[in-house]
């Protein structure tokens, strides 16, 4: 059940089918009980990088598979499908470490760290966050100071998707002084491997969704980043960080449209089954006039992701779109699993279903890589900015 107004490629179909064909064998046997235990199961980050769906954006001449965004969301909804705790990994890995060393990095850090994160034998993650800095992430603190050949840096990130698990973070801190604060252009990005003088994993979340994706905290005390692990110009961690969100944006708008076309599978199929006062719940109006709603909703949210991928693949300026796609497919998402639920009745309540797991999952999307307010926010300030 994917249809697509915008029509797929022979590749982009091929992908799409290896994508499902995986989910559905690897994961989904197992996808219950990892949320259940909150299990991180690093073989199948492993299987993927194999099949190198962690290198999908970045060039073939540095071991990526060298596709476009529009491939990359098609194969991302597959995953989310069947397990969005595996696709978020997927997706981090793929919107904002892997692409901002692609972007700003030198051609040494794209050799020693993004080389080996395309192949998939290194997991990338994102920090910006902080206990005190969510959406107003300008406001973050984690200080940078230079000391010789390296940077040390104190503060706690928070929010970190797979931060206890990755072999790579991409870190954002202050390197403007205390008395000469910048604002987001005090913000520099740094490349930070765990093995690092200083690196801490702290809190572990223990959240209502996504459980089988690790959430932590990380605490740096001291800790030494050698200077050639500044990404980019120093400053424009803030900016750099932004414009990847844009693409972390299209990433979890994928990754909400696999949990809501799930949760209107699994609708479709109890309806034709379920009978109650004679016939199928399906011959019900009040049954039909969900689905109906809920298909609606899913095919326009991936006409939009589609087309704003495309114009992110053409090179034009997507902020807007991104955020659009986010929050249309999030609320999507909430929309759809919660019409599941009540499609099921008693049996989407419990475990038994997987509606009930869709609908936990689906609230994460409204959240994070920037709120529904966030994206509103960012809508409207476009709106302005084009006037
Ligand atoms: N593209 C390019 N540049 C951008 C940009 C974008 N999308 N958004 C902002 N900028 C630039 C601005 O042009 C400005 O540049 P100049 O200094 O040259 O003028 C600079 O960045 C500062 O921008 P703003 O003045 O707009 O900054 P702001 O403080 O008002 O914040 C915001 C704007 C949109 C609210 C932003 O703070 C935001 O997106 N907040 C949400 C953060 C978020 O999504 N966090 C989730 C992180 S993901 C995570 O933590 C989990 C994980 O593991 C992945």
């Amino acid at each position: 059940m994917s249809w697509a107004l915008i029509p797929l490629t022979e590749e982009q179909r091929e992908i799409q089918r290896v994508a499902r064909e995986f989910a559905l064998e690897q994961i989904a046997p197992h996808s219950d009980q990892w949320d259940r235990d909150a299990y991180f199961e690093r073989s199948v980050i492993d299987q993927m990088g194999e099949l190198g769906f962690l290198g999908m954006m970045i060039p073939e001449a540095l071991g990526g598979l060298g596709l476009d965004t529009c491939t990359y969301v098609v194969a991302l909804e597959e995953i989310a499908a069947v397990d969005a705790s595996v696709a978020v990994a997927m997706s981090v890995h793929n919107s904002l470490p892997t692409q901002m060393i692609l972007r700003w990095g030198t051609d040494e850090q794209k050799e020693r760290y993004l080389r080996p994160m395309a192949a998939g034998k290194w997991l990338g993650a994102f920090a910006l966050s902080e206990p005190d800095a969510g959406s107003d992430a300008a406001a973050l603190s984690a200080q940078a100071v230079r000391d010789g050949d390296c940077w040390v840096i104190n503060g706690t990130k928070a929010w970190v998707t797979g931060g206890n698990v990755a072999d790579v973070i991409l870190v954002m801190a202050r390197t403007d002084r205390p008395e000469d604060r910048r604002g987001p252009r005090g913000i520099s990005t740094f490349i930070v491997t765990p093995d690092m003088p200083g690196f801490t994993v702290g809190k572990k979340e223990d959240k209502m969704g996504l459980r089988a994706s690790p959430t932590v905290q990380l605490v740096f005390d001291n800790l030494r980043v050698p200077a050639a692990n500044l990404l980019g110009a120093e400053g424009s961690g803030f900016v750099y960080a932004m414009q990847s969100l844009d693409n972390g944006r299209l990433g979890i708008a994928a990754q909400s449209l696999g949990i809501a076309r799930a949760a209107l599978e699994v609708s479709v199929t109890y309806a034709a089954e379920r009978r109650q006062f004679g016939k199928p719940i399906k011959e019900f109006q009040a049954i039909q006039f969900k689905l109906a709603d809920m298909a609606t909703r899913i095919t326009a949210s991936r006409a939009l992701l589609y087309s704003a991928a495309a114009a992110k693949d053409r090179g034009e300026p997507t902020t807007q779109f991104c955020s659009m796609s986010k929050l249309m497919a999030s609320e999507t998402a909430m929309w759809v699993t919660t019409q599941a639920i009540q499609v099921l009745g008693g049996y989407g309540y419990v475990r038994d279903y997987p509606v009930e797991r869709l609908f936990r999952v689906a609230k994460g999307t409204e959240i994070y890589e920037g709120t529904a307010e966030i994206q509103r926010i960012v809508i409207a300030r476009e709106l302005y900015a084009a006037t």
